[in-house]
């Protein structure tokens, strides 16, 4: 009777090491389930407000027409990035509401594109990005907007190495250039399998690389900045939190000063 229940103590312990160990484990498991590209560094700076003023018209040229960011109204970008509300409306607003009633500058950032109308052009619903940086992370958003490649199999004509068999368009190529995917072959066990290596550019776009990944630098600090405008108030708050401190500081000293000059 007592070796059965040592026995049972034993199990119980083994089972919550094990359950330990796989909550532990939880994020690699999670990770290793994406695909197995090795994610480029976003060079991005949240507090550039030029770098993000760049990012926001990139994203209005060209991602807006399809990506709602459905938690950001057009005004916060004119606030939070310092533009005028003209400079804001001539960037992003171009579409109507839904009536043909005219876009205002403190509407959400919506698209009048219905899901049925993205289902039946690219085979899925087009996702709102306004947490999108957040969710993936920006290195995520950053390598998987520069792994597009030339795939003829695929209906755009094009894959992606970060998001397989992706349903969105390849809209950059002008820009980027076209990439061809390279293979090199590896060992799985006794299989021998083809694993993508890298690229190369098959026709240059419109900008060098360095360009492109400054272009592509800018776009994602927007999309960081959407997924969580107030890191771009946090630092100046930080100043005025620390200034009032020391205001502080001095005027508590001085008090001080004034409660202990007749005990000694
Ligand atoms: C022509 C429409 C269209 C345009 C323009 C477009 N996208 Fe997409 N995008 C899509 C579709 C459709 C998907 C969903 C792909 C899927 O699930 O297979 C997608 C997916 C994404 C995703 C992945 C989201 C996730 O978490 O799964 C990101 C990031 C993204 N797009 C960013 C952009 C950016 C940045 C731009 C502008 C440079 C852009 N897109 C322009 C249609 C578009």
């Amino acid at each position: 009777m007592k070796i059965a229940s040592m026995k049972i103590a034993n199990n119980m312990k083994k089972s919550i090491v094990l359950l330990i160990a796989a909550v532990m484990l939880m994020p690699v498991m999670a990770s290793a389930a994406g695909s197995s590209v090795k994610l480029e560094s976003a060079p991005i700076d949240i507090f550039d407000k030029e770098s993000l003023r760049r990012g926001a018209k990139a994203f209005g040229d060209y991602c807006y027409s399809c990506h709602a960011a459905s938690f950001m109204r057009f005004n916060r970008i004119a606030k939070d990035l310092e533009m005028s509300e003209d400079e804001v409306r001539e960037m992003l607003i171009h579409t109507r509401g839904k009536k043909g009633e005219p876009t205002k500058i403190g509407d959400l950032m919506k698209v009048s594109m219905t899901p049925e109308y993205a289902r039946s052009a690219f085979g899925t619903a087009v996702p709102d990005l306004s947490l999108t940086a957040r969710a993936r992370g920006a290195d995520w958003v950053y390598t998987y907007l520069r792994s597009f490649y030339v795939d003829d199999s695929r209906p755009t004509g094009f894959n992606n190495a970060v998001f397989p068999d992706v349903g969105m368009p390849n809209v950059l190529w002008a820009l980027q250039g076209l990439q061809e995917p390279v293979y090199k072959k590896v060992m799985h066990g006794d299989v021998e399998v083809e694993e993508l290596e890298g690229f190369k550019m098959a026709q240059p776009g419109k900008l060098s690389s360095a360009e492109y990944d400054m272009f592509l630098g800018d776009l994602t600090n927007f999309m960081v900045y959407i997924a969580e405008p107030v890191q771009v108030e946090r630092r100046s708050l930080g100043w005025k939190v620390l200034l009032f401190l020391v205001v502080l500081f001095g005027f508590a000293y001085a008090l001080k000063k004034e409660y202990w000059k007749d005990v000694h």
